[in-house]
């Protein structure tokens, strides 16, 4: 499900209303351009539409087309006379040659406004310069809160106990996720789970392949450390990408977090799944005990290495009965800058706002990210019964849902095609 920022019709070259394909003259917030508009009569100069690349996709009313623009263009007055000279030559460089380990750690650690906000816009600008106006929305199912593991972090631990863990029927699976893309009109669904190992290979590969069968969408896997054989069934089945972040790219924070696991075959994992063919979404936590600006930058750099298709950085919230419960949240300014950052070094990476920089930041965050570099949501689709119950962190937010979902362009047929081929395209283009 993507959404486009409005535009002003202007003028219309072909006179007849009737005629199948019309070219358009639109004007947005960067000026004016040409597109065509096909199957819209009666579209008249003063329209409102929206459209992805050089098709006009839908007519909004001037209403609608506010509220989004509210939605997604915050204005940002810049006044470059007071940016540092270093500050704005490593911008300005990231246009033309990729940033160095010191060049992001400049970036990263500056605390003065106005940089801040040339930060914001310059990874903006080049979101917009490369995947232009086009916001996709995507769908995580939450199907288990069962987990193996002991991450020092995390609110569905193993050991901890007052979780109510839930483990969703592959039947219930299933219909979740074709009603997210039947009935509301997601392409892209994240299928999440701890590392439950009570799910089976098979049930994974069945789980996948009767969703495919059943509709078009694009399914990550995102169940944690499961065998190459699993992976490669998964991918057979029809799984395009999975969702596992390598949290810190430091092995002593790493290993210090995560016991009785190596911070080695978490990479070592990672790099088979990309040689596997899937498209890996991975990156780390912000605000871990230990971490220093640095080690983001290393982070950053790593999620570079290795070719990640989709960028998913997030602040750490403390979460009770956990042994990080009394450390301080990641900082939500910081995940800004990193989310920038990531869009300076990766143009074309898909880069979605993750929950928990909405969970402190509200829909604020949400806004804040889409304008600094990030191009897209991840809204929870796990059924209302059981999402209180995913509890990783405490008050995970979500809202609005129906606002952003209302301008999902899935509805016609046409812009349905034209959505996913460019979905295809964006993924492949993010080899740099
Ligand atoms: N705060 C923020 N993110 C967390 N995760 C786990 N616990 C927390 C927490 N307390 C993230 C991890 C994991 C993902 C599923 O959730 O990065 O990879």
């Amino acid at each position: 499900m993507c959404l486009t920022i409005p535009a002003k019709v202007i003028s219309i070259k072909d006179g007849n209303p009737d005629a199948p394909v019309r070219e358009i003259i639109v004007e947005d917030s960067r000026g004016e351009r040409k597109i065509s508009a096909i199957s819209m009569p009666g579209l008249k100069v003063g329209d409102w539409i929206l459209y992805t690349l050089d098709l006009a996709v839908r007519q909004v009313s001037q209403g609608e087309a506010k509220e989004i623009i509210d939605l997604l263009e915050p204005r940002r007055e810049i006044d470059l006379s007071s940016l540092s000279p270093s500050f704005t030559n490593v911008l300005s460089k990231s246009f033309s040659k990729p940033l160095n380990r010191d060049d992001i750690i400049g970036l990263l650690s500056t605390e003065n406004e106005m940089e801040m906000e040339a930060l914001f816009s310059e990874a903006n600008t080049l979101r917009q310069a490369n995947l232009h106006d086009f916001f996709c929305i995507h769908g995580i199912i939450e199907f288990s809160s069962n987990c193996v593991r002991s991450c020092h972090y995390c609110g569905l631990r193993q050991p901890s106990e007052n979780v109510k863990r839930y483990r969703m029927l592959t039947e219930e699976i299933i219909e979740s996720a074709v009603d997210a893309v039947e009935g509301r009109g997601y392409k892209l669904i994240v299928l999440q789970s701890g590392d439950d190992f009570f799910y089976s290979d098979d049930d994974l590969v069945k789980i996948i392949s009767e969703i495919k069968r059943r509709c078009k969408v694009f399914i990550f896997v995102s169940v944690g450390e499961r065998s190459a054989e699993c992976y490669e069934a998964m991918k057979e089945a029809g799984a395009s990408g999975v969702l596992l972040r390598f949290e810190t790219s430091k092995p002593s924070i790493y290993e210090a977090l995560h016991p009785g696991q190596s911070h080695e075959e978490r990479l070592k994992l990672l790099r088979a799944l990309k040689a596997m063919g899937y498209y890996i979404a991975s990156g780390f936590l912000i605000g871990l005990p230990g971490q220093e600006i640095e080690d983001i930058a290393d982070d950053i750099l790593l999620m570079k290495e290795l070719g990640v298709k989709m960028v998913t950085v997030g602040p750490f919230i403390p979460s009770e009965g956990t042994p990080l419960s009394s450390h301080p949240a990641g900082s939500a300014l910081m995940t800004l800058k990193v989310t920038a950052v990531a869009r300076l070094l990766m143009p074309k990476a898909k880069i979605p706002v993750t929950t928990a920089l909405e969970t402190i930041e509200s829909e604020e965050g949400r806004r804040l990210g889409l304008s600094s570099g990030a191009n897209s949501l991840m809204f929870n689709l796990t059924p209302e019964k059981f999402r209180a119950d995913y509890s990783i962190y405490p008050n995970k937010y979500h809202g609005n849902e129906e606002l952003w979902e209302k301008y999902g362009l899935f509805n016609e047929s046409l812009s349905y095609r034209m959505l996913e081929q460019k979905m295809f395209e964006a993924f492949e283009a993010t080899e740099d």
